[in-house]
């Protein structure tokens, strides 16, 4: 299953706020290197490789992608190629980005931001794609603290007019209510995926009974995190893989999509080959019983995952 021609329409689309995007989108995470991200010694990604990925992401339909400015290697930052291979930027094209975390100049983390260094990421974020406003921004947090100076920090910019919409990432389901309390949130981005263990579950639902989408990171990559993809799956998700003509990437795409309308997957790859897949995988349509071997592979937690 590894059609060209299949586009991200094909999975169905979602409001993100006031903006539709195809339930499949694109994660920029691993556009600046080869190899594990986030890392001071990542070993860069030829810019042409990275600019034609996102180019042909965008003619596949993909109307989401999700980045970040502390996404980058010694040579290259997401954002930055995201402005040079997509500005000017399609009308329908939704940039969802996230401010938190912060890493320095050589990739070494820096504490997490305050409200004031908040406002400088959205101003980086800004700078760097080239925009006069952001289409989503993310709140990505550690931790269980409370979030409303810094939820509220971003709902001014919000007021303000330099961001369309707020998210938030890496939180527990009190900080959605204690985020929507201040501000409306379109999105929760959250690890998630087969094998990733049941305790999102509950979340997940809770977040489309509030029309609140869904966004998994690590659909794929699973317990190989910022490493990547091992390419070790279980014999379950081997043979609905089999069944469809499918590869496993593509049914653990698919897997999140049956979850919900209001899930939306951002599978992250340099690789123009996985990115048509992946694409693709939005037309996989899983049956009761593939579905139900699945979930229970799911509720096996991590030990299931073949890795
Ligand atoms: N909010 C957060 O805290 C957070 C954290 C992490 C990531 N994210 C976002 O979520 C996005 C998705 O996460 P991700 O990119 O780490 O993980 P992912 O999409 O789960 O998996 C990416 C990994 O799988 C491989 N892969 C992708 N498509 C494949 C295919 N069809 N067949 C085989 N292998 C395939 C990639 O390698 P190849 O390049 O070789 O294809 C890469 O190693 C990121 O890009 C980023 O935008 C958010």
């Amino acid at each position: 299953m590894t059609s060209q021609t299949i586009t991200a329409a094909a999975a169905g689309t979602w409001k993100l706020g006031d903006l539709t995007v195809n339930r499949i989108g694109f994660g920029a995470m691993r556009l600046p290197q080869h190899g594990r991200a986030l890392v001071p010694d990542a070993v860069p990604r030829e810019g042409d490789q990275a600019i034609g990925v996102l180019r042909r992401a965008v003619e596949l339909g993909v109307n989401h992608i999700d980045t970040a400015a502390f996404y980058f290697s010694p040579l290259r930052s997401a954002n930055g190629l995201i402005n040079r291979a997509l500005a000017p930027y399609p009308d329908d094209l939704v940039i969802t980005t996230k401010v938190g975390p912060g890493r320095d100049p050589s990739g070494a983390w820096l504490p997490h931001a305050t409200p004031e260094q908040l406002r400088g990421q959205v101003e980086e974020n800004l700078r760097q794609l080239g925009r006069d406003h952001l289409d989503v921004v993310n709140l990505r947090i550690v931790g269980t603290d409370s979030i409303a100076e810094r939820f509220g920090a971003l709902a001014e910019l919000r007021d303000a007019g330099l961001i369309r919409h707020l998210g938030l990432s890496n939180v527990h389901p009190h900080h959605l209510a204690e985020a929507r309390a201040i501000a409306p949130v379109v999105c929760v981005q959250n690890r998630y995926g087969l094998g990733a263990g049941p305790e999102q579950d509950e979340f997940l639902r809770g977040c489309g009974e509030q029309g609140v989408a869904f966004v998994p990171f690590y659909a794929i990559a699973g317990a190989g995190s910022t490493a990547g993809a091992s390419g070790t799956d279980s014999a379950e998700v081997l043979s609905v893989a089999r069944a469809h003509g499918a590869s496993a990437a593509q049914v653990r795409i698919a897997w999140t999509l049956h979850r919900g309308p209001h899930v939306l997957a951002i599978p992250g790859t340099g690789d123009p080959d996985h990115l048509a897949a992946n694409v693709a995988a939005g037309a996989l349509r899983l049956g009761a019983d593939e579905l139900a071997l699945l979930d229970s592979l799911h509720r096996g937690g991590a030990s299931a995952d073949g890795r």
